[in-house]
């Protein structure tokens, strides 16, 4: 018996990865974390398969639920929005299952802040403009962020800022971080991005707000940085002619000559 823990993806039933899908459909159990795992995802479970949200429950519910698949030698299949490495509680879960010593395994999932970079049709580090995405929140009622890790400094480093679990506090995120990123920073904000109703407003520090209109609340990722929409950036160096590298040596005394892979 093995639980498997795996990415659902962020909203899209077709951004799950196959296997994925294949762990789902051999699981006979299948937890799922709330509303944000869609329908389109549950149903590669197979037929008569135990299928149980578990918004509701406590961690410790959760566990039960879990030891009694283990007692019945069942596999589970563990669903999470997104990806598992962040904001899935997944690390509570296995501490609990490595105490009682039940096998698991982990399969990653399309992030939410890649699905809505895709939306945006962007690439989130562009060069000479940013090489560095943080991935990020503010405090929560549940979750306080710890000390140092504040907007303001993250901002400071012109990097991309992917800024989750936070729509509801956007103008304090505006007030934090508008010395250090300009009022006329670009800020993306994607609503359930890759669902069919999912929605984008694009804006700056100083207009977003006033931009938002009616309705985005909860699932929803701020992005911010300069390179949002940016049409003035370099090339790679990675694909420019006169750039000698492994795949393509140039010149007569190539860095990488042929054969030596
Ligand atoms: C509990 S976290 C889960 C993050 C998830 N594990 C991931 O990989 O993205 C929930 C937050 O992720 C973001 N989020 C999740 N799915 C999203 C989507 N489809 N579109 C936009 N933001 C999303 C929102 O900021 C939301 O408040």
């Amino acid at each position: 018996m093995t639980v498997h823990f795996i990415g659902a993806g962020p909203g899209a039933p077709d951004l799950l990865t196959l296997r994925g899908r294949d762990l789902i459909a051999a699981s006979p159990v299948c937890l799922y974390a709330g509303s944000l795992v869609p329908e389109g995802v549950l149903a590669h479970c197979p037929p008569g398969a135990r299928i149980v949200n578990t918004a509701p429950l406590s961690l410790a519910q959760i566990v039960q639920e879990i030891r009694t698949a283990h007692e019945q030698g069942q596999d589970v299949a563990r669903l999470h929005s997104g990806d598992l490495s962040v904001w899935s509680a997944m690390g509570e879960q296995l501490r609990a299952l490595r105490e009682a010593g039940i096998p698991f395994t982990v399969t990653p999932g399309v992030p939410s802040f890649a699905a809505a970079a895709a939306t945006l049709g962007c690439e989130l580090t562009l060069p000479g403009m940013s090489q560095s995405v943080v991935l990020t929140r503010t405090s929560g009622r549940a979750s306080p962020m710890p000390e140092g890790e504040a907007l303001a400094n993250f901002a400071r480093t012109g990097a991309t800022l992917a800024i989750h679990l936070s729509i509801h506090v956007l103008p304090q995120v505006v007030r934090e971080l508008v010395p250090h990123c300009g009022a006329d920073c670009p800020v993306a904000v994607v609503w359930r991005a890759s669902w069919p109703d999912e929605r984008v407003v694009r804006a700056s520090l100083s207009t977003v707000e006033a931009a938002l209109g009616e309705g985005i609340d909860r699932t929803a990722l701020i992005l911010v940085g300069r390179n949002l929409g940016a049409d003035d950036f370099g090339h790679s160096r990675l694909y420019a002619a006169d750039y000698d590298r492994r795949y393509r040596p140039l010149g007569a005394q190539p860095r990488f000559p042929a054969g030596t892979e």
